[in-house]
């Protein structure tokens, strides 16, 4: 709980920094400029250890996993296996948001490890824009996943969407008709400033102004309003008789600080409050410390930190300038 009333029951634990794409709004074209040394990195261990921690003494319900890309990291199914036994101990959710580029193969065993819940990234139904949006091929390897993923059993499946003006929001009806025939949410995400992305107001587009470009062009078939849980990022919208749903998440133009109940887990063990600023504090540190680090010197850190926790991000106007790290060292 942080000094505002918010309860933190959600955590985002980044896997890896590495990522198989090299999309614009997340990574510098050279990719990630100084990797954290493997050394460095949580292990397998640290991140079960911190996890059960997290769910059995600090009420966190909800896990979900990023990256960089989380598929490229090979104990993933061990972490997952991890996961899933924490259920007994309060966990509800276990979830990840992946490119879904090398996703497909693996849909059968990461359910069969635990995985409820899968967001998966796709900006654009054009395979040229795609290349040049992640520079890299392989954007039918993405969709085939989002099919397979569909027909896999998970809870639900997502669909991740960065409007961005002249890029891709001509295509954000071609997206919403995704949702007449598949139990698909799909989620146009405002476009956001982190470090190197050279995010710009020109490229930014309003929720409002997609919402009422899908107004206009599925009229006269209705747009409703669909129900979101109180701690949603999204705002879920429905279009009568179709069998999915869309949403915006509106982090610029619309902040939903007062009802966060995030917090992350990155891959080199800092505990990270808020998805902006560098409020951060290491957690592998303190389990380095010693040899039997006790459960309480982890937990005092957490929830020292968690009470640095700001009401709200600066207004859009700072974000821009504010430090922070690129977004392929967050995860979202
Ligand atoms: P669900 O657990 O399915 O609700 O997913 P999610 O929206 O929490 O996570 P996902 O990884 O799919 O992220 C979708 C978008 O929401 C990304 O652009 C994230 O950066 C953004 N996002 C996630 N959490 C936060 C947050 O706490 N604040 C803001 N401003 N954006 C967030
Ligand atoms: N603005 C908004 N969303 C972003 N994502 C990555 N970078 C940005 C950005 N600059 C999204 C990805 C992925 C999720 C983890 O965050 O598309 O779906
Ligand atoms: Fe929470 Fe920070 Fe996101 Fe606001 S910007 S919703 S405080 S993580």
């Amino acid at each position: 709980m942080d000094t505002f009333g918010r309860r933190h029951n959600y955590l985002r634990i980044s896997l890896t920094e590495k990522c198989n794409l090299r999309c614009t709004y997340c990574m510098p074209a050279t990719g990630v400029p100084t990797l954290t040394p493997n050394s460095k990195l949580l292990s397998t261990n640290e991140i079960l250890r911190l996890a059960s921690i997290f769910v059995k003494e600090c009420g966190v319900e909800k896990i979900r996993l990023t990256g960089g890309e989380p598929t490229v990291r090979r104990d993933l199914l061990e972490i997952i296996e991890g996961l899933d036994k924490l259920r007994s101990h309060g966990l509800t959710s276990i979830g990840m948001t992946t490119n879904g580029l090398a996703l497909k193969s693996k849909l059968p065993a990461l359910k069969q490890a635990g995985l409820d819940h899968l967001n998966i990234s796709l900006d654009t139904m054009s395979p040229h824009m795609f290349e040049l949006l992640t520079r890299r091929r392989g954007h039918q390897s993405v969709v085939d996943s989002i099919y397979a993923a569909l027909d896999t059993g998970f809870k639900s499946v997502k669909l991740n969407n960065v409007v961005m003006n002249g890029v891709n929001d001509h295509e954000v009806v071609d997206f919403v008709e995704l949702t007449r025939n598949h139990d698909l949410y799909v989620r146009f995400i405002e476009y956001m400033p982190f470090d190197g992305n050279q995010w710009s107001n020109k490229k930014f587009v309003p929720y409002k102004t997609s919402l009422a470009q899908i107004n206009s062009f599925f009229a006269p078939t209705p747009v409703f309003k669909a129900s979101d849980d109180p701690n949603d990022t999204s705002k879920a919208y429905k279009l009568d008789g179709f069998k999915g749903k869309f949403g915006f998440i509106t982090s610029m133009s619309e902040h939903f600080c007062s009802t966060c109940s995030r917090i992350r887990l990155l891959a080199d063990g800092n505990l990270k409050v808020c998805l902006f600023g560098n409020n951060e504090v290491n957690l592998r540190d303190v389990l380095r410390s010693s040899d039997n680090v006790p459960d309480e010197e982890v937990i005092r850190v957490i929830e020292e930190a968690v009470r640095r926790k700001k009401k709200q991000h600066a207004g859009m106007e700072n974000l821009a300038t504010m430090e922070n790290r690129p977004m392929v060292l967050i995860g979202g």
